[in-house]
């Protein structure tokens, strides 16, 4: 038997008697190529706390806030079965991660002066970097809220509207209005009351940060009627980001994101699209050419529009597609305001996950000219 198991035993052992020191081991649990500094982050305590610091409103800085400045997953620090809504926080944290990186790029890429010369406020980066710093008490929050047993997943890399600042900030309107939205869902996931509290509170500062673009930036009536839009498949919606993650550049060990998921075709309005306000016929567009919608040709497929507590169903005509367009008249009896989230299915009111055979799409109604702009930027 050799005295060396291994070549990297050998090579530890030459290493030590020439007095170069040992390569330093990530702790148990971590694969080695992490440094294991993101273990840190397993204790609740370590760093600024949500709720006690400053850090996650007025951080002026440019570099990433904490913890979106340690972008490891984090691994385990016990062994057992995951706590009851541990998959819930993990898709929330892997979204929060879009969202955070979707400030924190913007606050790299524009200067104060790139807002005004499209007047907007001389304050407008200012207030993006508060709900950056916002946005990372999240991540943190989120961090805290998975169980030791359960891995903290990392950022990906991804792909925003950056090109100039106006499509920069139509887009926000649609991540904060969809963060909402996919919120009022995963607290219909969430097990435990307090979850349900928690993620009810966040949704509240999401509503906060669109509040200020409604008002300050697009200069309209902030309120959206007497109750946002509930839309119960909130994993349905989280998939529908997976355009804006380069594919493969997710940790290996990241969970999948989200959990589950059923895989649906990207549902938009065609880019041609003058008006998505109710009363308009569009025509819809399957934009992930790889994953593209099959109908029977014996089954009455639906276009469900939710709005406010209700949802319409429209009948559509899928007989000739793809070759023949397919279009829907989103119902004029919704009120101009908030957010629509569209779908296909194939029984009128989408009553389970099972029924949505593509979508969702969020249609952004206020400010409502902002809704074709999207489209056409590809990004709705
Ligand atoms: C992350 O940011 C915090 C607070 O801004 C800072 O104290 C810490 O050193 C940073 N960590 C890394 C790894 O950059
Ligand atoms: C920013 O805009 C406000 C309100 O329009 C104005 O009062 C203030 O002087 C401006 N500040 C700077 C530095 O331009
Ligand atoms: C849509 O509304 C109908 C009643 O109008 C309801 O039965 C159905 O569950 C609703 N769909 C969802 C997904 O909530």
């Amino acid at each position: 038997m050799s005295l060396f198991h291994t070549p990297y035993a050998f090579f530890v052992w030459l290493v030590t008697l020439l007095g170069l020191g040992v390569p330093t081991a990530a702790p148990p649990g971590v694969p080695s190529h992490y440094s294991g500094e993101a273990q840190k982050l397993a204790d609740p305590n370590y760093g600024p706390i949500p709720g006690l610091s400053d850090h996650y409103s007025s951080y002026w800085g440019v570099e990433r806030p904490f913890p979106g400045n340690i972008t490891d997953p984090v691994f385990p620090t016990e062994v057992g079965p995951p706590a009851e809504d541990d998959h819930t926080w993990q898709n929330l944290l892997s979204a929060e991660w879009i969202i955070f990186e979707f400030y924190q790029q913007g606050i790299e890429r524009f200067t104060d002066e790139d807002f005004v010369k499209v007047g907007m406020p001389n304050n407008t980066r200012r207030r993006l970097m508060e709900i950056r710093n916002n946005e990372a008490g999240h991540l943190r929050i989120f961090q805290n809220q998975i169980s030791p047993t359960s891995i903290k997943p990392g950022p990906c890399k991804y792909n925003f509207p950056l090109q100039d600042p106006r499509s920069y900030l139509a887009f926000m309107s649609v991540i904060e209005i969809s963060s909402m939205a996919f919120l009022t869902g995963l607290v219909q996931e969430a097990k435990s009351v307090s979850a349900q509290g928690a993620m009810a509170a966040i949704s509240q500062t999401e509503t906060r940060h669109e509040i200020w673009a409604l008002t300050e930036i697009w200069k309209v009536n902030p309120f959206a009627g007497p109750s946002d839009t509930v839309f119960p498949y909130a994993n349905q919606i989280l998939y529908s980001t997976h355009n804006l993650i380069v594919p493969g550049s997710c940790p290996l060990e990241n969970p999948e994101y989200p959990h589950p998921r059923q895989l649906l075709p990207a549902l938009s309005a065609a880019p041609d699209t003058k008006s998505l306000a109710p009363g308009a016929t569009i025509t819809l567009a399957f934009t992930d050419k790889d994953n593209q919608p099959v109908f029977d040709p014996h089954t009455q497929y639906y276009a469900v529009f939710f709005h406010s507590l209700l949802n319409v169903s429209v009948p559509i005509d899928t007989k000739g597609f793809p070759g023949r367009p397919i279009e829907a008249t989103i119902p004029d009896v919704f009120e101009t305001r908030g957010v629509i989230v569209a779908l296909i299915a194939n029984e009128p009111g989408a009553p389970t996950k099972e029924s949505v055979v593509a979508g969702p799409a969020v249609i952004l109604e206020q400010p409502v000219e902002l809704g074709p702009e999207l489209v056409r930027g590809g990004t709705n």
